[in-house]
Formats: C-alpha cells, sequence, structure tokens
C-alpha cells in the first residue's frame, strides 16, 4: 500500500484508535495535530504498543494534509473549521477527506448525548462547503468508539455507515473501513445522510449511560446480497 493516511486531531482517543488500527493493517499513518512535539509522541507511542515496524509519524496538521492522499478528520465540531481552513491550502483535486465530526452538544455546554443541527444539516456537510473545489469528502466512522478501537485483539462487532457523492472516494473509505477486522462497511448513501449517522453517535452515547457500559456498536441487519461499494 503506497497511499499516506493523515489523521488530524490523531492524537485524541478517535484519531489515535483509528492510526492503531490502520497501522496494524499494514498502512502508511500520519498522525497530525496542532504541536509537532505532540504528534510525534504519539509516533512514538504507537511504535511502543505495535512495534518499530509500523509505517507511522507525527506533524503538524498542515504538514499531514500536505503529504497525505486520505485526510482523516478526528477533532471536536468547534474545531472542524478552523482546521479546514488552515488546511485548505493542502487540499489538493482528488484528495480524499473524511469527516469523523459529530455535532455533540457538549461543546457548548450540554449534554454528549444531544446533538447539535449545523445549518447545513450536519457537520460532514459544512465541511463541505468549506473545502476546496474537487476535494472528495466522505462521512464516517462515527459509530465505531474509541474504547472498541483501542482493544486490538479483539475483533470489532460493529458495521461503518459511509456517506458520500463520490463513489470511487467511498470505496476506498469502505476498504480502510474493512481492514479492521470485524468491520463491515456499509454504503448509506448521499453526504446528506450523514445527518442520520452523526445523530447515531450521540445515540450511542445515552446508551452507553443508560445501560453503564463503556461502548456500544451498530449492526445493519437484513440486507441480502450486501454489495461491497
Ligand atoms: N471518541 C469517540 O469514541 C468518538 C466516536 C465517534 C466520533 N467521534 C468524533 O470524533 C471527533 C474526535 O473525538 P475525540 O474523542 O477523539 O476528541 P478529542 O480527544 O477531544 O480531540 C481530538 C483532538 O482534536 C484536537 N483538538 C482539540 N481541540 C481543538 C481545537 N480547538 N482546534 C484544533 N484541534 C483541536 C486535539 O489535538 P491536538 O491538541 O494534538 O491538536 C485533540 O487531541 C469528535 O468530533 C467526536 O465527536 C468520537
Amino acid at each position: 500500500m503506497n497511499r499516506i493516511v493523515a489523521i488530524l486531531g490523531g492524537t485524541g482517543s478517535q484519531g489515535f484508535g483509528l492510526a492503531l488500527r490502520w497501522l496494524k493493517a499494514g498502512e502508511y499513518v500520519i498522525i497530525g495535530s496542532r504541536s509537532r512535539e505532540k504528534a510525534q509522541a504519539k509516533a512514538d507511542e504507537a511504535r511502543r504498543i505495535l512495534g518499530n515496524g509500523v509505517r507511522v509519524e507525527g506533524c503538524t496538521n498542515s504538514e499531514a494534509a500536505d503529504k497525505a492522499d486520505i485526510i482523516v478528520l478526528t477533532v471536536p465540531f468547534d474545531a472542524q473549521l478552523s482546521i479546514i481552513r488552515r488546511i485548505a491550502p493542502y487540499l489538493s483535486q482528488g484528495k480524499i477527506l473524511v469527516d469523523v465530526t459529530v455535532p455533540l452538544a457538549s461543546i457548548i455546554g450540554g449534554d454528549p448525548w444531544r446533538i447539535l443541527y449545523p445549518w447545513d444539516g450536519s457537520a460532514a456537510e459544512q465541511a463541505a462547503r468549506y473545502i476546496p473545489k474537487g476535494v472528495r469528502i466522505v462521512s464516517a466512522f462515527h459509530t465505531i468508539g474509541s474504547s472498541i478501537l483501542y482493544d486490538l485483539d479483539r475483533e470489532v462487532d460493529c458495521d461503518v455507515l459511509i456517506c458520500g457523492d463520490d463513489v470511487a472516494a467511498k470505496r476506498i473509505v469502505a476498504e480502510l473501513a474493512e481492514e479492521i477486522p470485524g468491520v463491515r462497511a456499509i454504503d448509506c448513501g448521499p453526504l446528506e445522510n450523514s445527518r442520520l449517522t452523526e445523530s447515531l453517535a450521540s445515540l450511542m452515547i445515552y446508551l452507553c449511560r443508560l445501560y453503564n457500559v463503556k461502548a456500544v456498536g451498530v449492526r445493519i441487519t437484513g440486507i441480502r446480497n450486501l454489495r461491497s461499494i
């Protein structure tokens, strides 16, 4: 695999969990951060966990976006647009931006099991408005919690729900998702359906609290002949 996957905000829970899973699968991963030192420390941590053979580096979010083919955005909702504006000069045509952002009400002091409704309909549609033309945006990984990702020896009992308007880009993201053992990638249609998949994440937080568990997963059943994207 010669592609490079950058995870912006990859020092955080969700981003680092995805980084570990993809490194384990053999991907070249760049961990992005506002601080180069923090990113490099996380890259060192990944090497400690997975061994020195993994292909990982840490750098600033802009450098990571510049070098990568696939850029995965894993930051809190209130940081999403400032990062997109910052990395926009590095988002050349054809690159894929994978938005994992959930607009949780906790960013304005509300409960994390409540969701905000951005003017554009969803966090991913908001991102789509601000990225340069020709960048392909896909929304995914909202319904897979970081604690599940960190449990590296366990298969993940969870589907990854993928929304986007560019089928080829969705196919590439589905491939990345299915590198995580146990995961099925489900094509959930156009980017606007991200309104639904992002909302599910807040429901999942509610369920964890209600049933006092660390993580819950989502499986879509009943689709015969599930076609790959
Ligand atoms: N955690 C989960 O299980 C989970 C599951 C599904 C979806 N999500 C979504 O994924 C996103 C990331 O979640 P998370 O739990 O990983 O969040 P997090 O740990 O709170 O933050 C992730 C990273 O974002 C960067 N960041 C924080 N504030 C920022 C700011 N104001 N400007 C720029 N960068 C900032 C930080 O990186 P640096 O300080 O290194 O720059 C931080 O390490 C969120 O939108 C969340 O809703 C999370």
